[in-house]
């Protein structure tokens, strides 16, 4: 750091110079991203509360009602308005916590969790701290492959994982089907609907054919959905919900310091932008399900856009046909990284698998963008 400060103006010369090194969603170059610009209006909401800090929530009650407020909202887009949880900083956050009160209420040692081979690496992430072991099932079709789990079920399986918008392909694994075998055998069932959160439920509501997903399969015991991706909301924003608070119970903490005299959410971060959960309550009334609807509409005809031109390409090969905004694509004569280097040498964020190339088609995508991609895919 400098002895002596610099004038604003200097400051903000400096700082314009670096940050535009920086890719911008509206840029249009970002494909493979599955966060978006946020809606100005939650925006403009978030910068007014920048001092609230949801860590000390006895200090903030008003912001703590609109995170309640927010959880029933959430809750009942997800067919259970009574669910209980919290606003957090990520995906991430969110399934430590789902796996962290899981193995505290099961008190099981060598406690295993049974989920999908394409499961987010935030599972490992949440294992290796847990010290839990993860048995994965192989996918068939892009989806979890039900019939092998079964015989992975022993008297250590303490949770079920199934994935609504996976992470490679944006597929649904079959909630339903693992919500049955949750209730034949008293395991509960986390759904990572991270990504399809906010966009399988409206897509529901119209001509896309979705099977359930959610709270409304008895199965169903917990539930992830971040708002700082297909809610448009700004990051850090995800939720975490609970049929019940049997297992957030089993996470306590002694701490009676904080100023405003309560004890700490029962998350795992400390200090947490209260802004978060009020730009994401303000948005959510301002959107409305209508709102949201023509969003996810507009980026599932984008998509459907996508894959028709796509299509046109000689040599190309779209790994599944897109169930949401996402698809995966790779040519058959190229391999995958050769090809990702190639596209993004002229400009474009891309997401490389092993197994494909991933494009995301978020709200900050239009026809034009697409146009773009298909001219420089077909150069
Ligand atoms: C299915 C799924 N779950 C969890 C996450 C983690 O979310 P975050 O990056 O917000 O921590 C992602 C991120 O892409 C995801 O795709």
């Amino acid at each position: 750091m400098r002895n002596h400060g610099l004038s604003q103006k200097d400051v903000n010369d400096k700082l314009t110079r670096i940050i535009k090194k920086d890719t911008n969603f509206n840029s249009g170059k970002i494909l493979g991203s599955m966060c978006t610009t946020p809606h100005s209006f939650s925006q403009k909401i978030y910068s007014k509360y920048l001092e609230k800090n949801i860590g000390d929530p006895g200090l903030i009650l008003g912001t703590q009602k609109l995170e309640n407020d927010s959880i029933r909202m959430i809750g009942s887009l997800l067919s259970y308005p009574d669910a209980i949880g919290n606003v957090v900083s990520g995906g991430t956050e969110a399934n430590i916590i789902a796996l962290w009160t899981a193995r505290n209420y099961s008190n099981t040692s060598n406690a295993e969790v049974i989920l999908p081979s394409h499961s987010h690496h935030s599972f490992d992430k949440a294992a290796d701290i847990l010290g839990l072991k993860l048995i994965k099932i192989p996918s068939k079709n892009g989806i979890m492959d039900v019939n092998h789990i079964e015989k992975k079920i022993t008297r250590n399986t303490i949770l079920m994982i199934g994935v609504a918008g996976n992470t490679p392909l944006g597929l649904i694994d079959p909630i339903d089907e693992l919500s049955d075998l949750a209730i034949k055998f008293s395991i509960p069932l986390h759904v990572d609907a991270s990504f399809g959160g906010f966009i399988i439920p409206f897509l529901r509501k119209s001509e896309y054919k979705i099977p359930e997903f959610d709270f409304s399969l008895p199965g169903v015991y917990s539930i992830v959905v971040d708002p700082h991706k297909m809610g448009m909301a700004p990051i850090p924003s995800s939720c975490i919900l609970f049929r019940n608070s049997k297992f957030l119970n089993s996470i306590s903490s002694n701490v009676d310091y904080l100023s405003g005299g309560q004890k700490p959410r029962k998350t795992l971060l400390g200090t947490s932008p209260g802004a978060s959960i009020i730009s994401l309550w303000a948005l959510m009334n301002f959107l409305g399900k209508d709102g949201y609807s023509k969003i996810a509409l507009r980026c599932m005809k984008n998509t459907q856009y996508l894959y028709e031109k796509l299509n046109t390409i000689s040599g190309i090969n779209i790994i599944q046909k897109p169930v949401l905004n996402i698809i995966g694509f790779k040519f058959r004569k190229i391999p995958n990284q050769l090809l990702a280097k190639k596209i993004r040498k002229q400009g474009w964020a891309i997401s490389v698998f092993p197994t494909h190339i991933r494009l995301v088609i978020m709200p900050h995508i239009n026809r034009q963008h697409i146009d773009n991609f298909i001219d420089s895919l077909s150069r």
